[in-house]
């Protein structure tokens, strides 16, 4: 089983958790594709989505899926999304896609966060993936000085413009000890958006493909 027939594994079992006429929450990249492939299956038994990217829109009105905006929606009962990398306390790093801010937002209307991963994905300490942070353009430089001050190696994402007209400094460089404090302590620097450490809300399930199939841990 390569890379991507785990992801798919992960994205299939996902299935499960969506109740009938439900909104469900979706998020951004590769896994998550299969999981909107799979809804395709029952796109007739549920509501709709709220998407948390221009890209998964695209594909979920391309299977006919309705997409509600987030504005219009006060809570999902579930939220599927891809990580970056999770760890045993089911912290993330998300955003290689450059899709954070929204997924963050999304996640946070949402009762269960459902983390649909290869398991390439699973690691004891988060930091060995670049960290994304999205950032008010005009505030670039400063936001990267300052990382640069917590330890970091910030790198400008370049020709990458997020779905909110912002721009993405990649972190290299951290071994990430303590998730919660650093969330805070990133998310605090004026000029950022919001950084992809998803601590605070972290993930409430765990869906990882493995060559045997997909593992699920509640
Ligand atoms: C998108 O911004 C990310 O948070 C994705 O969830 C993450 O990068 C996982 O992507 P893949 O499923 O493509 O590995």
């Amino acid at each position: 089983m390569n890379q991507d027939d785990m992801k798919k594994a992960a994205g299939w079992a996902a299935l499960k958790y969506v109740e009938k006429g439900s909104i469900v929450g979706v998020g951004t990249g590769s896994t998550v594709n299969h999981f909107i492939d799979a809804l395709e299956t029952i796109k007739d038994d549920i509501k709709g989505a709220v998407s948390s990217s221009v890209a998964s829109t695209e594909k979920l009105k391309s299977f006919g899926i309705e997409v509600f905006e987030c504005n219009d929606v006060i809570k999902l009962d579930i939220y599927v999304d891809g990580a970056d990398e999770i760890n045993p306390q089911r912290h993330m790093i998300k955003g290689g896609g450059a899709a954070l801010t929204r997924e963050k937002i999304v996640a946070a209307i949402s009762e269960k966060f459902i983390c649909i991963v290869d398991d390439t994905k699973a690691v004891d300490v988060l930091g060995d993936f670049p960290l994304p942070v999205e950032v008010i353009p005009m505030a670039r430089s400063y936001v990267a000085r300052e990382i640069v001050k917590l330890g970091g190696d910030p790198a400008y994402r370049e020709g990458v413009i997020t779905d909110n007209g912002n721009v993405i400094l990649d972190i290299y460089g951290l071994k990430i000890t303590d998730p919660k404090a650093l969330e805070e302590r990133i998310n605090a620097i004026s000029g950022v958006v919001t950084v992809g450490l998803f601590a605070h809300r972290g993930a409430d399930v765990i869906i990882t493909g493995t060559p045997e199939g997909a593992r699920i841990e509640e």
